[in-house]
């Protein structure tokens, strides 16, 4: 039959849904993140989304966003080199800059986009990047776009990195790959020796900080603030559909790089810019982040640890958590199916992940206590964890 033998690659696997009877994949979401989540008709407590400051359902982050789209419109319907670049465009990459302290920002449709075209506008096959081997996908299929040499090095291991560092000669230029809070792990990049060691071998760092900006440091800036690095010569991406509760994502850096990519980059040149209520809804994120940081952090730290001790006492296995996401170790993907669908049933919304996400066989199910959630949602959470591990 014509075309059956391309289309019959095609069939979905869905072995794994059936064995276990749940697929926690594409699920109905038929609300907004409020307090509770309406899935598939029923109210779920969420812990599965990365709105780390709980704003993205904050009333003024709604109202910014519903007034530019009034002001602006629904969107710009062309890229930002064309007619995509609004005042409010260039006045939140100027916003962003001061935020993370580095000199120039460009703002892309997501830091998927920006991660995938970063590389390949700044590299090539003269080139080595030596990349941390539990980077997020993006700059995986980024850095393999680019045609340059990768080496891959032991998860935040800074003695195997400096290794590669060591022996790597005759490049044009040497890149360093890593991203500041692991999203399966929750583990965070000892940057400050990453940035260090690429001093020393005249190196570039590149920083993804997607689940560190709007988290981490005493202010909300992130990864560069958390580690007391100043003066960054290397490039920084970041996701702003996290704790910035938009979407988008952003690579900031020196001047003369960002201006060069503002041309040069074809996944920001040739995509529609950025919907201004994503635009306006960050530019009010900060805001509140400038004011009401110490206390959002200091309740997301708090439902984190009240999370992560709910999950030792009903028997997890847990990793160490340094940052608000917590992470069972649930070992094989039908494991983790069965524990993502067990709390499912309790009323309790997670994220799993397998295998290719993760090594294989190392599954893990994330649980992220957004701070808009209220603390007797909190305390509902960990009866029904600590109860789970004894079922
Ligand atoms: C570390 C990391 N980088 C990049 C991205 C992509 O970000 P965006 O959703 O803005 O495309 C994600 C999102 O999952 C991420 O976790």
């Amino acid at each position: 039959m014509y075309l059956h033998d391309f289309y019959s690659r095609f069939t979905l696997d869905e072995s794994l849904a059936e064995v276990t009877g749940f697929n926690p994949y594409y699920l109905s979401i038929e609300s907004g993140l409020e307090d509770k989540l309406m899935v598939n008709g029923a109210r779920l407590i969420n812990l599965a989304s990365n709105n780390y400051l709980g704003l993205a359902a904050d009333d003024r982050v709604k109202k910014a966003a519903v007034e530019a789209v009034q002001k602006y419109g629904a969107s710009l319907c062309g890229t930002p080199i064309a007619t995509g670049y609004i005042d409010l465009y260039k006045r939140l990459e100027g916003k962003l800059s001061a935020f993370v302290g580095l000199e120039e920002t460009m703002i892309l449709p997501s830091c998927y986009q920006a991660n995938n075209g970063l590389f390949s506008a700044i590299a090539g096959a003269q080139d080595l990047i030596i990349v941390d081997r539990y980077v997020h996908s993006s700059l995986i299929q980024g850095i393999k776009a680019a045609g340059c040499k990768i080496r891959p090095f032991l998860h935040n291991n800074l003695e195997h990195l400096e290794g590669i560092l060591q022996r790597s000669t005759g490049y044009r230029q040497i890149f360093v790959v890593t991203e500041s809070v692991f999203s399966t792990e929750g583990s965070v990049a000892p940057f400050q020796e990453i940035v260090q060691l690429c001093q020393k071998y005249n190196a570039l760092p590149v920083i993804d900080d997607s689940h560190g900006i709007g988290v981490l440091g005493k202010s909300g800036r992130g990864i560069l603030e958390e580690k007391g690095i100043e003066g960054y010569q290397g490039i920084y991406t970041a996701s702003l559909g996290k704790a910035i509760a938009a979407s988008g994502g952003m690579i900031s850096g020196k001047s003369a790089l960002i201006k060069h990519l503002k041309y040069y980059c074809p996944h920001l040149v040739y995509s529609t810019a950025l919907i201004p209520a994503a635009l306006a809804g960050i530019e009010a994120v900060l805001d509140i982040i400038d004011t009401e940081f110490g206390l959002l952090k200091k309740r997301l730290t708090s439902y984190q640890q009240i999370i992560y001790e709910s999950l030792l006492e009903g028997g997890f296995s847990v990793v160490q958590a340094k940052t608000p996401i917590n992470s069972i170790k649930s070992g094989s993907k039908e494991n983790t199916f069965i524990i993502t669908k067990k709390l499912f049933e309790k009323g309790i919304l997670t994220t799993p992940f397998i295998e290719p996400a993760v090594p294989q066989g190392e599954g893990r199910v994330r649980l992220i206590a957004g701070a808009n959630l209220s603390e007797d949602t909190i305390a509902e959470a960990a009866a029904v964890l600590k109860e789970m591990g004894r079922l």
